[in-house]
């Protein structure tokens, strides 16, 4: 018997074995070798999952301690400084997410790719990695950049930064991976195929950024080069303050494994997952899964009581990633029921329902030690494009990223461009120049021509 045959024995998928059977050689070894990456375990995992339904009604929902920053000005400060130290001493490293696709906004290539730069259309990517670059600068010593890709989002996401000569990084310091994928089954827990020689497969999740650091061998790369721990953040929220020192250096002053920035929710009905605890144990809900009376819970001063909105930026120790990727503790898997292209009895493809699976990075907050949550101003670090249109969207991210530039010119002293009728013109501040007011001393009392400015 081979492993293959063995594997779906051992894990009860009869229906494929005896597929598995009928093939050519040619065909049965292609088949083999798309199960090879797949262990028994594994597949009684996804199997498990099934029957492991959450049920509301015995969920209970806690809020969880936040800090703010402000709140203390001496632990502050003292933060900031050990973030600077450990980001100059080379300990931290940048890993953005970008393995989606961006359907929403109706993009087919790598969301990283849109223009979202307010005057210059710099892309997302263009953005993120000039914000680690200026902090590359700022450190006196280059950030390594790790970006999580997707199948099918790879090679064009290598190729744009190749285009854009890296935006700057060292090339050397820029390392992409590609995030794994999970088989997806029926109700009964079947695998499903696409062809007769290849599973159905699907992304597992941003959760998957932990597994595939580690089948990329770049987990390994990154703890020889003595980085102890990584930022994470999305592609799609241009406003994150990429390697912020304050928010590196609480992590560390806490001994947190895990930290998470999150900011107020707008109202109940914004669909953000929401931190807080679920049955003691910390972690996000996601929006869909918040009971209506626990969305709408107020506190007595009139907010939100389950009003932490995950913006997904974490803080996560390297030490922490080798935990749950050594198995010791494994994340749990999501449900998605969808119908998926896949090959019936017939012999024939067509749209039948079934099970993907995914994984969630913030799912490893309920095991990590002393997981801390900041709550951070909206205006100043998340204003992401997801949507064609409304909140949320390029439209509502441009006028955002202006804001806060405008915001930053007022703060530094420098008057705002304005035409003869008082209005101020389109601004855009390149990461290069400044990640913040303080770096605008330079342009203080200078008045800015009208028009399109881009400093
Ligand atoms: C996500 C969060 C939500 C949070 C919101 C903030 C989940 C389940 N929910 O929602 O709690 O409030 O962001 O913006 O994450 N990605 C991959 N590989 C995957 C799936 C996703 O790399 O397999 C990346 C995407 O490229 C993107 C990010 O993860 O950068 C978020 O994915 P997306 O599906 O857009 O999450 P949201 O529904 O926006």
């Amino acid at each position: 018997m081979t492993s293959a045959e063995e594997l779906l024995r051992a894990a009860g998928q009869g229906a494929l074995e005896k597929h598995l059977a009928m093939l050519s050689p040619a065909e049965r070894q292609a088949l083999e070798s798309d199960l090879s990456t797949l262990s028994v375990a594994e597949l009684s995992e996804l199997r498990a999952a099934l029957k492991t339904a959450p049920n509301a009604a015995e969920t209970r929902f806690e809020q969880m301690e936040v800090l703010r920053r402000g709140e203390n000005v001496e632990r502050d400060a003292e933060a900031l400084t050990l973030g600077r130290a450990m980001l100059a001493r080379g300990e931290v490293a940048a890993l953005i997410v970008a393995g989606g696709q961006g359907t929403r906004l109706g993009l087919s290539g790598p969301k990283g790719k849109f223009p979202a730069g307010p005057v210059t259309g710099a892309s997302l990517f263009s953005i993120l990695a000039r914000k680690v670059l200026r902090r590359s600068r700022d450190a006196g010593r280059s950030i390594p950049l790790c970006v999580m890709t997707g199948p099918d989002n790879d090679a064009e996401t290598r190729a744009h930064f190749a285009e854009h000569g890296c935006f700057g990084l060292d090339p050397a310091c820029v390392h992409f991976f590609v995030q794994g994928t999970l088989p997806a089954v029926d109700a009964d827990g079947a695998l499903l195929l696409k062809s007769p020689t290849a599973l159905f497969r699907s992304p597992d999740g941003h959760g998957g950024t932990l597994r595939a650091l580690q089948v990329s061998g770049l987990l390994g790369a990154l703890e020889r080069a003595g980085i102890k721990t990584l930022f994470y953040f999305q592609v799609d929220n241009p406003l994150v303050d990429v390697c912020d020192p304050w928010f590196i250096g609480m992590h560390a002053l806490r001994g947190s494994e895990f930290s998470s920035k999150a900011v107020l929710k707008r109202g109940p009905d914004e669909k953000v997952g929401v931190l807080g605890r679920v049955n003691g144990v910390p972690g996000v809900i996601e929006y869909s899964d918040l009971p209506a009376v626990v969305r709408e819970a107020r506190n007595e001063d009139g907010t939100l009581r389950f009003g932490a909105g995950n913006i997904a930026i974490h803080a996560i120790e390297l030490s922490f990633v080798k935990r749950i990727v050594s198995g010791q503790e494994r994340l749990p898997l999501h449900l998605a029921r969808k119908d998926i292209p896949s090959m019936g009895p017939d012999g024939a493809v067509h749209l039948r329902p079934g099970i993907k699976f995914e994984t969630f990075i913030f799912d490893a907050m309920r095991t990590a030690a002393h997981p801390l949550l900041v709550v951070v101003r909206r205006e100043d670090e998340f204003s992401p494009i997801k949507n064609r249109a409304g909140e949320d969207s390029p439209e509502s991210c441009r006028r955002d990223q202006m804001a806060q530039w405008l915001r930053w010119l007022d703060a530094a002293g420098v008057p705002l461009p304005r035409d003869a009728a008082g209005a101020v013109g389109s601004v855009e501040i390149s990461p290069l120049t400044a990640l913040g007011p303080e770096d605008l001393a330079a342009f203080k009392g200078r008045g800015l021509p009208t028009g399109d400015v881009v400093l």
